[in-house]
């Protein structure tokens, strides 16, 4: 079998070793990117003279017949790729055998360090907008959700312990937010792979006289690399798309965390729907939130991908060495999963119902302190002041199992001579949230004007 750089060697390699080295199994997945890279590359080996009109054009059509049968799988699977060693192997040997010699002409100037580098960055400007949509779907039902659950209160946690009432509708939003963040950061990945790194040659670059410019335009690049050496060598992009999915994994994973808690019987706020959970083979009562546990364990391999990457590259000589093979893998997993996950996620989530009667009661107690301390505040004590006070009423209500609503007028002023009637109605959990007054806060009006601009933001995105 023949090998792209076969003429060094005396022999073949050893067909283990070969085995070892090969990437086609994966990178098959770079096989449009790769044949759209080689289409450009014609047009610009035949602009600089290299190649001749008629055989620019017998490349570009044997290119476009590949491209149509590459919609079949068994393309890839014929008994002649079984020698490929990578994608721009398989296409070429495929180009050769339709055109000959001037498809051994295609690769004049060019080497496949700087096509992987091209491929890998075509490829991630197709498949990371499909992402963006998916979180942009998964922040669609979190505000369904939001707008759903109208003035429903519930409780907030800080350390896992019941904070301060908010409501619902907040909460979803919340999620929603650090989506958005991921949106962002997935949208200055975009930016940072719009650079042609053709032209860079192996690593020095390129004798022939290539139009990089009109080459990055054909290939849809708004800028070219800076440096040849870098450019071959480096897989910034691969870091920073692996760090994008893993925080965005980090963040459909919190959310996991706190709809397995809250669906649970402890909390009982939301019912997953029978659609979304599944059962035990010997607990009859069981209703397991298995799609969201998956969800948060499936967030190990993806933060796994990027510091696995980040220590591949730690030890790299600049420019290219064969260690860079491993991006694809990286780059094909992560992507799969954050993918599957955000679907998931929303799947879920769009089939909660709350249960706003066990909401309200947990938002209602002992949480409302902050409230009565406020209370005290309004009547011009110093907040430091009104926190012992009410640190003390807390003591004493754990320790008769009591709550706020159950004290008398008389017990109130045991504690503070500035408690009046009005305290009754102003410490209750509706109070409490009506009081917020910043346009971040749970207020009502906040959390309306907020839903508004998250599907204004949807609309924008969307279009
Ligand atoms: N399959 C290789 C990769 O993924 C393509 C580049 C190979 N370059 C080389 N000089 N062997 O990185």
């Amino acid at each position: 079998m023949a090998h792209l750089w076969s003429g060094r060697f005396e022999g073949g390699p050893d067909a283990a070793l070969f085995e070892f080295g090969a990437s086609f199994g994966f990178d098959r997945r770079l096989f449009e990117d790769d044949v759209a890279g080689s289409l450009a590359w014609a047009q610009a080996l035949s602009a600089a003279g290299v190649l001749s009109r008629e055989e620019a054009h017998s490349i570009r059509t044997a290119l476009e017949d590949i491209r149509q049968r590459g919609q079949d799988p068994a393309f890839f699977m014929s008994e002649a790729s079984r020698s490929d060693e990578d994608v721009h192997s398989f296409v070429e040997r495929e180009l050769v055998q339709r055109v000959g010699d001037a498809g051994r002409r295609l690769h004049t100037g060019r080497s496949r360090n700087e096509q992987v580098a091209l491929d890998l960055r075509l490829y991630l400007k197709r498949r990371v907008p499909v992402i963006q949509q998916r979180i942009a779907a998964l922040v669609a039902v979190l505000a369904d959700q939001s707008d759903a659950s109208g003035a429903a209160l519930m409780p907030s946690y800080t350390h896992l312990r019941r904070a301060q009432p908010i409501l619902a509708a907040h909460f979803f939003l919340a999620h929603a937010a650090a989506l958005r963040r991921d949106h962002v950061r997935f949208r200055s990945l975009l930016d940072e792979i719009d650079e042609l790194p053709l032209g860079s040659g192996a690593i020095a670059g390129t004798s022939y006289a290539i139009d990089v410019r009109t080459l990055a335009d054909h290939l849809g690049f708004s800028r070219v690399v800076a440096n040849s050496i870098d450019a071959t060598g480096e897989r910034d992009f691969v870091s920073s798309f692996l760090h994008a999915a893993a925080l965005t994994m980090v963040h459909v994973s919190r959310m996991a965390e706190d709809f397995i808690l809250f669906t649970s019987e402890e909390f009982g706020f939301f019912e997953l729907a029978d659609t979304a959970a599944t059962g035990s083979s010997l607990m009859p009562q069981k209703k397991n939130p298995d799609p969201l546990e998956l969800v948060r364990g499936k967030t190990g391999r993806v933060i796994g991908r990027l510091t696995g990457w980040l220590a591949t590259m730690k030890g790299l000589p600049i420019g290219y060495s064969k260690d860079l093979q491993e991006d694809k893998e990286a780059v094909f997993e992560a992507e799969d999963t954050v993918r599957n996950s955000l679907d998931a996620t929303a799947a879920v989530i769009a089939g909660l119902t709350l249960n706003g009667n066990v909401t309200a009661t947990a938002a209602s107690g002992l949480l409302l302190a902050t409230d009565v301390a406020d209370y005290l505040v309004g009547k011009g004590v110093p907040f430091r002041d009104a926190h012992e006070i009410v640190g003390a009423l807390v003591r004493r209500l754990v320790r008769e199992a009591r709550s706020f609503d159950s004290l008398t007028l008389d017990e109130w002023r045991a504690h503070s001579a500035l408690f009046d009637a009005d305290v009754t109605e102003s410490v209750t959990a509706a109070a409490s949230v009506g009081r917020k007054r910043t346009p971040q806060s749970t207020h009502p009006d906040a959390v309306r004007a907020a839903l508004a601009d998250v599907r204004a933001w949807l609309a924008s995105v969307r279009q």
